[in-house]
């Protein structure tokens, strides 16, 4: 079984449609490229859900603003399928951008708003790009499963928003963080580091792993637990802090204590690379 490699929605649908005729379950990972780790977790996980993979690798200009990453961003197609066939994927998508977006579009989905917090809040227009394309991806792929990381926590409760909202039918599967040994969360951006900026970047996963075990040791206090993660942020000089809290694990609103399932999330700049990293915070798992 070879990988197919198609660039326009029109070949993409017909191989998904030959796909469905032959009774196969259908898969999609939606990427921007520079894959890793983490998206080959979300890979395996669909190759184990579903008959039919497709994968699509698009660098989604819509998300970015002016002045974010968008021309730097890692590309490397080549690279990206030769990990993705020997994963054993049947389909990758990877349209050019005048390909998946009309001169004279006009019409977006509004992500209503969870999009305005955390991310939406430093990135205003992001989200609106994110949801724009993943429905974009959904209706020309039109899966039974879609599979998206919780790296991308925000994106991925928008995306089960977006999809319960608009009836999209369309199951998604949430898919744990891959990190380094170290601790640190595998991220394309990762490559733009020095040596020492990403040794400075473990601030991340410490400060996370220090509310799991506050909360662990009974912490209720979300103060608390805010102060814990920006004492140990502020010890690395590198490290500026957009944000550090803990929120709902699905509106995403602060939280004043923990009284069940949350996530503790967090945003920095180390230099001119924006890290984002988040971990579950559940009292009831640490009781018992
Ligand atoms: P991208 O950053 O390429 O990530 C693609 C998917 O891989 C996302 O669902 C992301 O959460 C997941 N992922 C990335 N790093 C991960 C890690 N360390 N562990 C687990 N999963 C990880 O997210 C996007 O692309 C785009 O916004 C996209 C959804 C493709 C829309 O353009």
């Amino acid at each position: 079984m070879n990988l197919e490699r198609v660039s326009s929605a029109e070949e993409t649908r017909r191989a998904v449609a030959e796909a469905r005729r032959e009774g196969r379950t259908v898969a999609l990972v939606p990427t921007m490229g520079a894959l890793h780790e983490g998206h080959l977790s979300l890979v395996r996980a669909a190759c184990e859900r579903a008959t039919y993979v497709v994968v699509s690798v698009f660098v989604n200009p819509t998300q970015f603003a002016p002045g974010e990453d968008f021309e730097a961003y890692p590309r490397d197609l080549e690279h990206d399928m030769q990990l993705l066939e020997a994963e054993g994927v049947d389909l990758i998508f990877a349209p050019n951008v005048d390909s998946m977006y009309a001169a004279d579009a006009t019409v977006t989905v509004d992500p209503g708003p969870i999009a305005t917090v955390w991310e939406g809040a430093t990135r205003p227009d992001h989200f609106r790009g994110v949801a724009t394309i993943v429905t974009k991806l959904l209706s020309i792929v039109s899966p039974d499963l879609a599979f998206f990381g919780e790296k991308d926590y925000q994106q991925l409760q928008l995306v089960n928003r977006l999809v319960r909202d608009l009836d999209l039918a369309v199951q998604v599967v949430g898919c744990p963080i891959v990190r380094d040994r170290d601790g640190l969360a595998l991220s394309s951006r990762n490559a733009y580091l020095s040596p020492t900026q990403r040794a400075q970047a473990l601030a991340l996963s410490s400060a996370l792993e220090a509310v799991a075990e506050a909360v662990a040791w009974g912490e209720r206090d979300a103060d608390v637990l805010r102060e814990t993660m920006l004492r140990i942020l502020s010890e690395h000089p590198d490290v500026s802090v957009d944000y550090a809290t803990v929120v709902d694990g699905t509106d995403l609103t602060e939280l004043g204590s923990i009284d069940g399932p949350a996530r503790a999330i967090i945003a920095v700049r180390v230099g001119n690379t924006r890290l984002i990293d988040n971990a579950a915070v559940a009292p009831s798992a640490h009781e018992e």
